[in-house]
């Protein structure tokens, strides 16, 4: 990685405006969708984006209204990004880490360049690394020398510590604080308030659940709950992804016509 791309929150090189198209229709691609719009009202080196709309297989006909209440149209299915303009840009609006890999793998057919979007709000130290397709929502704070993988989501206010390395397609979920020298494995999930304490490893693919305290090393694929965490049966938690659509939920909370 180039020296100039360490150290800074924000994509370089960029066209002054670049198209992006979001994939996923449901919350999280709602909530890249608010970033972007917070960065094109306060742009860097006056970097914008133009969204062109949302592409999404498995649309509930209440996202996709959510998302007209937005002003952006919706695209219809991923394959739209077929005929995409060159330059296109995707970013990733899917929660799970599991589904956003398997998104991400199923999108590469496209060889389109992944959205790395970073809310204004939110703070990426000296001397860090990312990938491809970081999210980084408002109040996130990564300290310093932090490696992240392609896909990472660092959603509301969470925190990660110093000499930490995050595999691709890991989420810290809001208010989660990930300690120094930690590492995530690929499609780790750090549930909401978790705390993961100094020096662990969480196994791929991993679940952390909402409110545990990590004071073990967790083993790749487990499920881990409480305070100290403790692993739980797996097979339950394999039911959710396959649960929630894969980018929303038809019960979301909606306005009142
Ligand atoms: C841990 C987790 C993965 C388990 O999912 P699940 O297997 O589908 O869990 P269920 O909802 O079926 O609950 C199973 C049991 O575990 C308990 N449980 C669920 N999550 C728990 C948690 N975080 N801590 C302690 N107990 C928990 C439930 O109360 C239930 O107990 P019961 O059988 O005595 O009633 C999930 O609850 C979780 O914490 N996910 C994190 C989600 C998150 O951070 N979302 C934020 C998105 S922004």
């Amino acid at each position: 990685m180039a020296e100039r791309d360490r150290c800074s929150a924000w994509p370089r090189g960029q066209r002054l405006t670049t198209d992006l198209v979001i994939v996923g229709v449901g919350g999280m691609g709602r909530e890249i969708f608010g970033v972007i719009r917070l960065l094109n009202a306060y742009p860097v080196d006056d970097a914008r984006w133009r969204v062109l709309g949302f592409v999404d297989d498995y649309p509930t006909a209440p996202n996709v209204e959510r998302v007209r209440r937005l002003g952006v149209p919706f695209l219809g299915p991923t394959r739209w990004l077929a005929g995409a303009p060159a330059g296109l840009q995707v970013a990733l609006g899917v929660g799970h880490p599991r589904l956003r890999r398997e998104t991400d793998r199923a999108l590469a057919r496209y060889g389109l360049p992944a959205a790395t979007v970073v809310h204004p709000a939110a703070e990426i130290g000296p001397d860090c690394v990312f990938q491809e397709g970081l999210f980084a929502a408002g109040g996130a704070r990564v300290t310093t020398n932090v490696v992240l993988g392609r896909q990472v989501h660092l959603n509301q206010n969470c925190t990660v510590g110093h000499d930490s390395v995050l595999g691709d397609h890991v989420s810290v979920n809001p208010l989660a604080a990930v300690s120094g020298y930690c590492r995530l494995d690929d499609g780790v999930m750090v549930g909401t308030t978790a705390a993961v304490l100094p020096g662990l490893r969480v196994g791929r693919d991993a679940v952390v659940g909402a409110g545990a305290c990590v004071t073990r090393d967790v083993p790749a694929g487990a499920v881990v709950t409480g305070v100290p965490a403790r692993p739980v049966d797996r097979s339950a938690a394999d039911a959710r992804p396959g649960v929630v659509p894969a980018h929303g939920r038809q019960d979301e909370v909606d306005h009142p016509a």
